[in-house]
């Protein structure tokens, strides 16, 4: 993959290329100065990455090219911390409803221009260009706040039919007093349709 500014890709004959993308960034040295959208061009990025995983390619370029690095908050990049909000072409979190870590650059096109921004709210300053301050959110947690947003029934298991499975026998017997520190264990490991097991003491 190319991570040059301009250059040219580096795919060989019959490989797909990549998507050529311009962003523009907000980029904001500290809290005391004003921040400002810089355009940076990146090349051959895959559909498969995630939006953040484009902004590390963006990343290595900058710190090859010498310059400082583009922060911005991420943590489990699995979608379930919520630390990676960001404004995307002026949408929360981008085109598609889910979180940045989990945006795939499928959505956009060979050629797009994207606007990256932080999230803008008077209680959350800007820390560095798309990190922002969450302490105020920290503060609501800890006295107890909540809201009561209906956010909808958990996925449904796909049906799939249920098989019981065996158990195979240790190859050694284990001593009774093995057996009973091993109890709670065994029955913390409950097979969905298994019966629960019986206590080694009950007989
Ligand atoms: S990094 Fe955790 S939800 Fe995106």
């Amino acid at each position: 993959m190319t991570i040059t500014q301009d250059g040219p890709h580096s795919t060989t004959a019959g490989e797909k290329r990549g998507m050529n993308l311009t962003l523009r960034v907000w980029r904001q040295k500290d809290p005391t100065v004003k921040g400002k959208m810089v355009t940076y061009k990146v090349t051959d990025i895959s559909p498969d990455m995630s939006f953040l995983e484009m902004l590390d390619v963006l990343n290595e370029q900058l710190i090859m090219q010498g310059d400082d690095p583009v922060a911005f908050d991420h943590d489990c990049r699995e979608g379930i911390c919520g630390m990676c909000g960001l404004m995307i072409n002026g949408e929360a979190h981008g085109p598609q409803q889910t979180t940045t870590c989990q945006l795939h650059m499928r959505s956009f096109k060979d050629g797009d221009k994207i606007d990256i921004e932080p999230w803008r709210a008077n209680p959350f300053p800007v820390i560095k260009d798309l990190a922002v301050d969450r302490r105020a959110f920290d503060r609501i947690i800890q006295a107890g706040g909540y809201i009561s947003v209906p956010t909808g029934t958990p996925p449904r298991r796909t049906p799939r039919r249920c098989r019981r499975r065996t158990r195979t026998p240790p190859s050694t017997p284990r001593p009774a007093s093995a057996a009973v520190r091993a109890w709670p264990r065994a029955r913390t490991r409950r097979r969905c349709c298994s019966p629960p097991p019986r206590s080694p003491t009950s007989g």
